[in-house]
């Protein structure tokens, strides 16, 4: 597969149209002006660094159905890092329930949930969520980051302390700003630090919370939730679970975390997710008992201010549940495609790796190697996300690599050539140098001397 490189070269140097050709962001930092700020700087130093060096492959604008297969201009791609692991992005089922919903409904709700924007979809995917969850009810939001935002700032506030594991998602990091509740990190998947910063509050007054994420989504591995069950139950905390990378992956017919390591659902508190991963929609929820559901109906800012998800994306959920039940195969396929992929990784990159879930990362170290391999990747019609710091701790900037379902054996091929292409030009300074005068487009251009000079100092 031999993908356009000018279109790429082009995308990987000048990805926003709306500036001029070639200009170095940095250089349009006015001092003083609105934009004028440190992280503003330090960003635009590192875009700039990546552009010029034509390593920016982030938010490719593609050409068909993110998933898989997917496309860039008029070429194809396989996909090794989208969210979509069941590959149902697309499924006649799925695409059915969309148009008759928009048929019945059309296009929005027209209001927030709490007044006007519910439906009778929405309450219907609701409980259809809690019945294949095991959960007394569901609350859905527009989006996993509402769901955390909503379930967290309105539960915990200012005289209450979280226990946020290191690698906690950064929505759920957002709610407990949102909530102002007092946070302590705990090392990551570490029950005796955690353990020892319970203990450290044992006397606190207020309420206590433990925040993890089911499955990590930049690592791949899951929380240990027998040992946070007895760590709550021991100090009188509560427990939130979010299941984004779970949900639809692991356990019986995909239901999350709890059900992979036979834990009784009923024992976390607040369970949230959201239904963009391996739900081919846009959506998010918090599961829980009736009080807590009915509560955050009433007092959760996103579904009293924000408006009601659209019928297409709740009717995208509520078919994807019946897909689940009637078509067992492609959780089926995933579990051996993630092993697949696993077992790849460590044949040709050589660390091992545990299967815990379909994602696989491939940890490069520094920002501007994983920009490099996601670029060679790219040349080679393989579309991988190198993700840096502050996503990942710094220093273990990676690939992020996922199995789906849809995945075949020609794909792992591919990406077994696409591997060992970077470790090969990486090995050979020489054929790395004259790949990236391929691909490096001209220098960028300053437009004010002073100002670059300012910004330069500054970065
Ligand atoms: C663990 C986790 N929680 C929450 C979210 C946010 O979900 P959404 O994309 O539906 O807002 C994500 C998204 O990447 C996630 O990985």
């Amino acid at each position: 597969m031999n993908i356009s490189r000018e279109k790429i070269v082009s995308h990987t140097a000048d990805p926003y149209p709306a500036w001029p050709p070639g200009q170095r962001y940095g250089a349009a930092i006015e001092p003083g002006g609105l934009i004028d700020l440190p992280a503003a700087r330090a960003w635009f130093r590192r875009l700039d660094q990546a552009r010029e060096a034509g390593l920016y492959t982030f938010a490719l604008p593609l050409a068909g159905q993110s998933g898989r297969p997917t496309a860039y201009g008029d070429r194809d791609l396989i996909s090794f890092s989208t969210y979509g692991y069941l590959a149902l992005n697309g499924h006649p089922k799925i695409v059915g329930a969309v148009h008759d919903a928009v048929d019945r409904f059309g296009s929005t709700t027209g209001g927030v949930r709490l007044l006007t924007g519910t439906t009778e979809l929405h309450r219907q995917t609701e409980s259809a969520l809690a019945a294949w969850l095991g959960t007394d009810d569901t609350v859905l939001y527009n989006s996993g980051y509402d769901a955390n935002l909503a379930a967290i700032s309105s539960l915990f506030g200012q005289a209450d302390v979280a226990f946020v594991d290191e690698r906690a998602h950064r929505s759920l990091l957002d709610g407990c700003q949102l909530a102002g509740v007092r946070v302590r990190r705990f090392r990551h998947g570490d029950a005796e630090h955690l353990d020892e910063l319970l203990a450290e509050h044992r006397a606190h007054r207020g309420r206590k919370v433990v925040i993890v994420d089911g499955v990590y989504s930049m690592d791949g591995d899951q929380a240990s939730l027998k040992e946070l069950v007895n760590l709550k139950a021991r100090y009188g905390a509560f427990l939130l679970v979010d299941e984004s990378h779970a949900l639809g992956v692991l356990g019986t017919g995909g239901r999350g975390t709890c059900a992979e390591q036979r834990v009784d659902i009923q024992e976390i508190d607040i369970i949230t997710s959201s239904l963009a991963k391996a739900f081919p929609s846009v959506g998010g929820l918090v599961a829980g008992s009736n009080p807590l559901t009915t509560y955050l109906r009433h007092r959760s800012a996103p579904f009293m201010f924000s408006s009601a998800s659209a019928p297409a994306n709740t009717a995208a959920i509520l078919a994807t549940l019946d897909v689940l039940v009637s078509e067992p195969e492609h959780l089926e396929r995933l579990h051996r495609n993630s092993a697949e992929l696993s077992e790849l990784v460590r044949r040709v990159i050589g660390t091992p790796h545990e299967v815990a879930s379909p994602i696989v990362p491939v940890i490069l170290g520094d920002e501007a190697r994983a920009y490099t391999w996601a670029r060679i990747l790219l040349d080679d019609g393989i579309y991988a996300s190198a993700v840096p710091a502050p996503a990942v701790p710094a220093g273990q900037s990676r690939l992020r690599l996922c199995a789906t379902a849809a995945h075949t054996s020609q794909d792992f091929a591919l990406l077994e050539d696409g591997l060992r292409h970077c470790l090969a030009l990486e090995s050979a300074p020489e054929q790395l140098l004259s790949f990236m005068q391929d691909v490096t487009p001209p220098p960028l251009a300053t437009t004010s001397g002073d100002v670059v000079a300012g910004y330069e100092a500054a970065a």
